[in-house]
């Protein structure tokens, strides 16, 4: 089983997530487990701050070291003991872009992932460094927060993962050089003039 482990600051935006569809099935089929755990829980500030402005000044907040490390180091010690190797990602505009083949290699790699949602303006340089994160973009475009981001990646990588999706979906998608999808139909066979093409109807059951 690949074990999902995300430190973020708003854990509902994962409920619906790890509740519907193919990713629940996978839940369910304990092909993966995902866990949501709130950063915040590991703020000893009286006032269970997380960020801070930046030091140099400049807009917005920086999630500081503390709490996000003390997550972390929890987090590791829970994965820890699965004796497979941990991936730390931060999802984050200046990361390396998700393609297909990212997807592809994180969904064979055999590894436990901790995923890091930021927000406001990023996290403290230090996280990144003393744990040799890998930076993983999502696209051009900066989003308010990791965790859409992160809903993104788990999605394209659990799809990709053996026994999720049946076997002719995945060749098929293979067969079709991953993405060139072609155009797909359903019932009625004619929708306001509009006919499916006449070859797909002579081959459907
Ligand atoms: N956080 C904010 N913007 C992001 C993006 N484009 N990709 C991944 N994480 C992000």
């Amino acid at each position: 089983m690949t074990k999902f482990i995300v430190l973020t600051l708003f854990t509902n935006m994962f409920e619906e997530f790890v509740n519907t569809s193919i990713i629940k099935r996978a839940i369910e089929k304990e092909i993966v487990s995902i866990e949501v755990v709130d950063i915040r829980t590991f703020s000893e500030d009286k006032h269970r701050r997380v960020d801070f402005p930046p030091y140099g000044g400049g807009s917005g907040m920086v999630m500081s070291c503390e709490p996000l490390s003390k997550a972390i180091d929890d987090s590791i010690k829970k994965l820890e003991k699965d004796q497979k190797k941990i991936k730390i990602i931060y999802l984050s505009p200046r990361g390396v872009l998700l393609n297909y083949n990212l997807s592809k290699k994180l969904a064979e790699s055999e590894s436990n992932y901790i995923l890091i949602c930021g927000h406001y303006e990023g996290i403290d340089e230090r996280i990144i460094e003393e744990y040799h994160i890998e930076e993983i973009s999502i696209g051009d475009y900066v989003l308010t927060g990791g965790e859409l981001a992160s809903e993104v990646l788990m999605d394209s990588v659990i799809r990709l993962m053996p026994g999720v999706l049946s076997e002719g979906s995945l060749n098929e998608e293979s067969h079709t050089n991953q993405l060139l999808e072609y155009p797909q139909y359903t019932k009625p066979s004619e929708f306001r003039g509009r006919k499916v093409p006449e070859v797909l109807l002579s081959r459907s059951s």
